[in-house]
């Protein structure tokens, strides 16, 4: 996600805003700048690419006078990666200047108000809405426009803003997007996070949603959203800069599984309208939808797990054929692509090689293509004719969490929509699905609470050679992801297997005391789970199942069983991998081993 920085002090502000960004860069970005309060008049510097553009532009901010300012590291959301689009953005008249860190869910609504207003945008971001609102309520009290705009922002933002009405200060405010305020002695920052000012000072506090800082080089004052000031306790921070970037959390995987909760809402929350699903600005026409006859869900790896859920969904809300098909095998089958098939892309990275020429292949043969992708202008979201974001933000870990399941939600998210568009649910039944996808973060952020019951059972089958991973429909799709999380991160031998398909085959592998996780979320199948369950005990397996609360009949025959609250029965493995990633992460933290980068392996694969 985006990185902010702001300084106002005794010090030239330039070195030290480049130098704060560049501690933020492992957040992952695409673009850089900064806004600097130059003799009364705002001065902003700002590029596409890495941080040295910018410290080449600015000679490491030697040629940059003034000592307030504010930078931001951009991770493109709203219009792709240049120089436009990077931030600051200012307001028309040039007397703000604004970094933001989140997301504006009513900046078209907004956006169109201010045109009409007659305010002309530079830029596709939702960003520049907020430098243009701040300038059409700014009254002379810059704290008290900010409450106006805050009241017709909808989304998420942490916000630096500098105003050439005041050159010995500047303010931030922050909802939902994390921000904190540096202490320092003769000057104060603010950042997104904790390694961007580590180095001047140790003394930090965190803001709560809607509160406003002002900071001067000697004081700082927060107001509440009720516009009273207010004492912010004082933390000293003993984390050393390594730490401090994955939050205090030992591995960036681990971080980004605990971010799940937030990506999922960043992802959903945008996409639901009064009980209806929109896609942004992609429209699927109930004529295009109609004359469809075949939909294609191609992908590699996590990517492709999610399309092996999605054929579930997509034929069961859809009522269309669906193929799921390995990325690298479907651009060389001569798949059979007309323009009446709908191919559905799915990529985290938006750049691994076989996923591109797949979605090429599609093109060529015809084809319309859907991208599901992670990084906004990549080359999959820029050549497919649609593209659906996930706002899972940068995912750093090799091993995909937050970006698999921000995935899975779009997947969701289509189906819905092409369903909406072709009626096929009655009323009823779309408000249930609707409100039980919008109910997602919460469930996992509880599964997440309980994850020392997933501990316990990785100190105990932390030292297994085989672990199979068994299950059916969708239980299945998800036992693929499972298995792939161990095998990637804890290097031990796993194999997920169609829990009916057992019986031919894997189930000569299971000897005394193999652990089988057995995922048994599915209601209409459960019985023949339990059978399944019951065949590899007698072989002598161990079985750790994963069920939905309330469930006592799996008890019954499991050795061990992980709950999941109940949900919609379509969505079950956005609920249940959570305790699989889990359950790979802990064993490969048992066992050592690299968790961020595993042996062997890449984040993505841009090469065949
Ligand atoms: C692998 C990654 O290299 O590529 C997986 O380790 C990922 O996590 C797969 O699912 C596909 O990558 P992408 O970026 O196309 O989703």
């Amino acid at each position: 996600m985006c990185g902010i920085v702001g300084y106002i002090g005794k010090r030239q502000c330039a070195p030290i805003l480049l130098d704060g960004l560049g501690r933020l860069a492992y957040r992952g970005y695409d673009s850089a700048g900064m806004a600097v309060l130059t003799e009364g008049k705002i001065q902003v510097i700002k590029a596409k690419g890495r941080l040295s553009v910018l410290e080449e532009r600015t000679k490491n901010g030697t040629t940059v006078e003034g000592s307030i300012g504010i930078a931001h590291t951009r991770w493109a959301t709203h219009g792709e990666p240049s120089d436009v689009n990077s931030h600051p953005h200012i307001s028309q008249s040039g007397k703000f200047a604004v970094v933001h860190n989140g997301i504006i869910e009513n900046y078209r609504k907004l956006r169109t108000f201010l045109t009409e207003k007659g305010f002309t945008f530079m830029s596709e971001t939702d960003t520049e809405v907020f430098a243009h609102l701040i300038e059409y309520y700014y009254n002379g009290n810059l704290v008290e426009t900010m409450w106006k705009v805050m009241r017709k922002i909808e989304g998420s933002y942490a916000l630096g803003v500098l105003c050439d009405d005041y050159p010995d200060s500047f303010l931030a405010v922050r909802k939902d997007s994390p921000l904190i305020v540096g202490i320092g002695e003769g000057e104060n920052f603010i950042a997104s996070d904790v390694p961007a000012i580590l180095k001047y000072t140790k003394k930090v506090c965190y803001l709560e949603d809607n509160e406003i800082v002002v900071l001067k080089k000697d004081n700082v004052t927060v107001y509440n959203a009720d516009g009273e000031t207010i004492d912010k306790e004082i933390c000293t921070i003993n984390w050393d800069v390594a730490s401090a970037e994955k939050g205090g959390y030992e591995h960036f995987m681990f971080k980004e599984i605990m971010e799940q909760s937030k990506a999922l809402q960043d992802t959903i929350h945008p996409r639901i309208k009064d009980g209806e699903i929109v896609l942004d600005n992609i429209v699927l026409t109930s004529e295009y939808l109609n004359s469809v006859d075949k939909i294609f869900i191609v992908a590699c790896g996590s990517a492709y797990h999610v399309g092996v859920a999605g054929k579930y969904v997509i034929e069961s809300l859809v009522g269309k054929p669906t193929e799921v098909d390995l990325a690298s095998e479907f651009r060389y089958r001569n798949p059979i692509v007309t323009d009446r098939t709908l191919i559905i892309i799915i990529s985290q990275s938006g750049e691994t090689a076989d996923t591109i020429a797949a979605m090429r292949e599609a093109k060529r043969l015809g084809g319309r293509v859907i991208s599901i992708v992670n990084v906004v202008g990549s080359t999959i979201a820029k050549e497919s004719d649609e593209v659906l974001y996930t706002w899972a933000g940068p995912e750093i870990a090799v091993a995909t969490t937050k970006a698999y399941s921000t995935q899975l939600a779009c997947m969701y998210l289509l189906g819905i929509y092409m369903s909406q568009k072709l009626g096929k649910l009655s009323d009823a039944e779309q408000k249930a699905l609707v409100a039980a996808v919008k109910a997602l973060p919460e469930a996992v952020e509880k599964i997440l609470s309980c994850r020392e019951n997933v501990q316990f059972m990785a100190s105990r089958f932390y030292n297994s050679k085989n672990i199979f991973f068994i299950g059916r429909n969708l239980d299945y799709a998800v036992a693929l992801e499972g298995s792939l999380k161990l095998k990637e991160i804890s290097y031990i031998h796993s194999e997920a297997y169609a829990a009916g398909e057992l019986k031919h085959g894997t189930i000569s592998l299971i000897e005394d005391g193999t652990l089988v996780v057995a995922p048994a979320t599915g209601e209409r199948l459960f019985d023949k789970m339990l059978s399944n369950i019951r065949e590899v005990k007698a072989r002598g397996a161990v079985v750790m199942a994963i069920a939905a609360e309330g469930n006592t009949a799996i008890a019954e025959e499991a050795d061990y069983c992980l709950y999941v609250p109940k949900t919609h029965p379509l969505l079950t493995p956005s609920l249940t991998v959570i305790p699989m990633q889990l359950f790979g992460y802990y064993v490969a933290s048992i066992k050592g081993c690299d968790i961020d980068k595993p042996r062997n392996l890449a984040k993505s694969v841009t090469v065949e």
